[in-house]
């Protein structure tokens, strides 16, 4: 699978920014899945910048971690999974899908061991994603262990895939990714199954 190169991260933000208002224009009720994580802020940056019509619009959060586990009310969180199967089953599936890819290979917060057929779910942060999350957190012990996020085979029913990745560090992973085996060790190997996927990079 080819690994798109972008020139810089303005060029990588607005490239991606553009395939997004894009796919609004053409059709204003898109569904769209969108990341957090530190590589897509440039491309929010560039779609303020272009003030398109959200208000029809209906977007869904790839992954949420779990702020507080030990609480009570962490046992309901099984609730918000279900009904987000539900509502994209309802609305005939997600249009377009941005990704950003984890150093250990992971795609929302499926870890490396995940089912290609998983579904939303509850799971555990590995050690490396704790670790690689831990620069957002004042200590490492304030990163949550767990999270809420779409599974790999929810995400691969999406219309349209778009993976962004930045920075030096993530193009090893990438490129076993994208042209190694596909397999549930590496669980962004799965797109390389996708008829509509496409990957952009810049260091
Ligand atoms: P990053 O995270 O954009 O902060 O590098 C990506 C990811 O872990 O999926």
């Amino acid at each position: 699978m080819e690994i798109k190169l972008s020139k810089d991260y303005e060029k990588l933000s607005s490239l991606v920014a553009i395939i997004v208002a894009a796919q609004i224009l053409e059709n204003p009720q898109s569904k769209l899945v969108l990341p957090t994580g530190s590589t897509p802020l440039g491309m929010y940056e560039e779609l303020v910048r272009r003030k398109l019509d959200w208000s029809l619009v209906e977007t869904f959060n790839l992954d949420e971690y779990i702020m507080n586990p030990d609480h009570p009310y962490s046992y309901h969180s099984y609730r918000p999974t279900l009904s987000f199967e539900d509502k994209m089953n309802v609305n005939k599936g997600i249009d377009l899908c941005i990704l950003g890819i984890g150093s250990n290979g992971h795609i929302a917060f499926n870890e490396p061991g995940s089912s290609f057929k998983s579904r939303t779910r509850v799971v555990d942060l590995s050690e490396q994603t704790i670790q690689d999350n831990s620069r957002f957190f004042d200590s490492i012990d304030d990163v949550p262990k767990q999270a809420i996020t779409m599974g790999l085979g929810t995400i691969m029913e999406s219309k349209r895939i778009i993976l962004m990745a930045n920075g030096k560090h993530k193009l090893n992973i990438l490129k076993v990714a994208m042209n190694g085996e596909v397999t549930e060790d590496v669980p962004a190997s799965i797109l390389q199954k996708h008829n509509d996927a496409e990957v952009f990079y810049c260091d």
